[in-house]
């Protein structure tokens, strides 16, 4: 399992991104992307708001998509096998990197067609806790035509990555300017950040 935090790390040191093809298992991202059908079948996707939790606002101008958190209290087995890797990825990264990260919140990503997140960064001036961002994408057999990649922003050197199923990009969440592009399909990912609260 090492091998694949290696990546993610290694990246991210070489290109203040890393990218893996293999975090997650595909049995366990199949499972995560059902369970997240399951939520948008029962209505309990819900309009994500930009900012945090004291200034909340939910400006469609800015992000369109919907979510839903992860919670070890939902019993759910699949997210506990998803926290249980977040949590051996966390021991990894503080002894190699010394990144004293003791807390992370994820949730499940719903953007539906038309829906976008445009260029910012992810952590809050008044809450300067989140310290990574993580994404892991669940859209199977993503094609070029279907937009809705990750855009990076670094001078001259942006990139665009495909939301494609077994991905899982992570960067520093007060650094890396992304933006998501439109998606001309139903675009699915579990969104997180590695924090440090003091
Ligand atoms: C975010 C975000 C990127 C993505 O939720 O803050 O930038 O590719 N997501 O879903
Ligand atoms: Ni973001």
């Amino acid at each position: 399992m090492e091998h694949d935090f290696e990546s993610l790390i290694s990246g991210f040191i070489k290109d203040n991104i890393g990218i893996s093809k293999d975090f997650l298992s595909i049995e366990l991202s199949n499972h995560l992307k059902q369970n997240l059908q399951s939520l948008m079948k029962q209505n309990l996707m819900k309009a994500a708001g930009t900012g945090n939790s004291d200034i909340i606002s939910h400006d469609k101008a800015v992000r369109s998509d919907s979510i839903y958190w992860l919670d070890r209290e939902h019993d759910n087995e699949y997210e506990n096998e998803f926290f249980d890797q977040i949590d051996d990825f966390i021991k990894y990264l503080n002894r190699s990197c010394f990144a004293g990260i003791n807390s992370y919140e994820f949730h499940y990503s719903l953007y539906e067609a038309g829906s976008f997140y445009k260029k910012h960064i992810d952590s809050f001036n008044n809450n300067p806790s989140r310290k990574f961002s993580m994404i892991s994408y669940l859209n199977a057999d993503w094609k070029e035509a279907d937009g809705g990649q990750l855009m990076v922003y670094q001078n001259y050197n942006n990139q665009k990555i495909a939301p494609e199923q077994g991905t899982t990009v992570f960067f520093k969440s007060n650094e890396l300017q992304h933006e998501v592009l439109v998606t001309q399909q139903q675009r699915m990912s579990i969104t997180g950040w590695l924090k440090r609260d003091n």
